[in-house]
This record gives C-alpha cells, structure tokens and sequence, in this order.
C-alpha cells in the first residue's frame, strides 16, 4: 500500500507513520509528500527521509483546475493507495476526494463529533474543549469526504482534560496521543482488520 501525505506544518504526525512503515510495524510505503507550503518541516522530513515531494499551492498554480490536475498527477505517479491528511491546513479539492473516495484519512484533535468542523483547527479546537468544561479530549482518525470533520471515525484515543489546563498544555497532551492512533489505525487498515469500502 502506498502512503501519500498532504501536510502544511511540522510534519511529526508524518514521521510517526513513517516510522512505524520504517520499522515494519505498518506493513505500507510512504511515497509522496505534498505541501501547500514550501518550507515547512514536512517538507524537510521529506528530504531527510528521501521522499519524492511536491509543493503544490495557490502559489504555484493560480488556476484551481490546474492545482487539481497537478496534484492528481502526482498522486498517480506514485501509484497512491491511501492519502493521509497530517497537519494539512487546506481543504481538500472535491477532485482530489472524488478520485480518492473513501481513501482519505485525516486526524483531528478531539473526540469528534465533538468540536469539529469549519474554524476548528489548531489551538481554537483546545481552546473550545476548555470552554465547554469537557473532562476528557484525545483525538480522531477519520474519513475525509466533501465536509470538514464528519466522514466516518476508524480510531479514537483519549487523554484526560486537567483542571489547570491551558490550550497549549492540551495541545501538547493531545499531540503525544496523535502520534500512537494515527499510525496504528493506518496499520489497521494496512493489515486488512479496518476494510475500506
Ligand atoms: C496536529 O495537531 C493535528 O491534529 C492537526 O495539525 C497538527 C499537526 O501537527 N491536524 P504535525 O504537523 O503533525 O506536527
């Protein structure tokens, strides 16, 4: 199974799955990374890691229609199975999700369906969790489809909410937690126990 990663910031969801591709225990190949941002650390794990990658944005294809078609292109040139959405801040092309239908993953930071949808990436998502008193968190594995946050959940970790919390604090709690479900739902998939449709 070939792995493509959509990523825009730091990239350590990304090497978590990398890592465990690495050592065996997810039985697929990461071979492609692509980011709307040129120099972020995605990007530079990419490098380190020797990974075919692309940045692919607004900046380098002003046409939207061209922005599809080249990231369709590169995600067939490495022969894509599964796209995995790790810290990707743009919302995927309803192209790109109609060709990958039922085979894009993304992670959020919390117990959807709570505290999902439009504006809740990033710290606003701990931000809410506090607000609303929640006693625990965690963090989400899902399907992508045409709505932010609402395909289907394959895998759920949580982590406790403590009282003196900040958003950052929370952040960094959830992060860890992000780091053991991604990976272990993709190799749940890999291995053929999750079956995508
Ligand atoms: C994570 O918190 C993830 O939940 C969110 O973006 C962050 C990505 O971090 N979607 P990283 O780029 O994987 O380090």
């Amino acid at each position: 199974m070939n792995l493509a990663f959509f990523a825009s910031g730091g990239g350590s969801n990304m090497q978590s799955i990398i890592d465990a591709c690495k050592s065996g225990d997810i039985d697929a190949a990461p071979s492609v990374v692509i980011s709307n941002n040129s120099k972020c650390g995605a990007i530079e794990r990419a490098e380190t890691e020797d990974i075919a990658h692309y940045h692919l944005s607004t900046k380098t294809h002003p046409d939207p229609a061209e922005l599809d078609a080249a990231m369709l292109d590169a995600l067939k040139q490495h022969d894509t199975d599964l796209i995995i959405l790790a810290g990707y801040m743009k919302k995927v092309s309803p192209a790109v999700v109609h060709k990958y239908s039922g085979r894009i993953l993304n992670i959020h930071p919390a117990l959807l369906p709570k505290h999902g949808g439009e504006g809740m990436y990033g710290i606003n998502v701990h931000t809410a969790v506090i607000a609303a008193g929640d006693k625990e968190s965690g963090a989400s594995v899902h399907l992508v489809d045409e709505e932010y946050d609402r395909g289907e959940v394959l895998g759920q970790i949580t982590v406790p909410v403590l009282e003196d919390d900040t958003p950052e604090t929370l952040a960094a709690r959830v992060l860890e937690k992000e780091h053991v479900i991604f990976p272990d739902t993709i190799k749940r998939i890999a291995s053929g126990e999750i079956k995508l449709a």
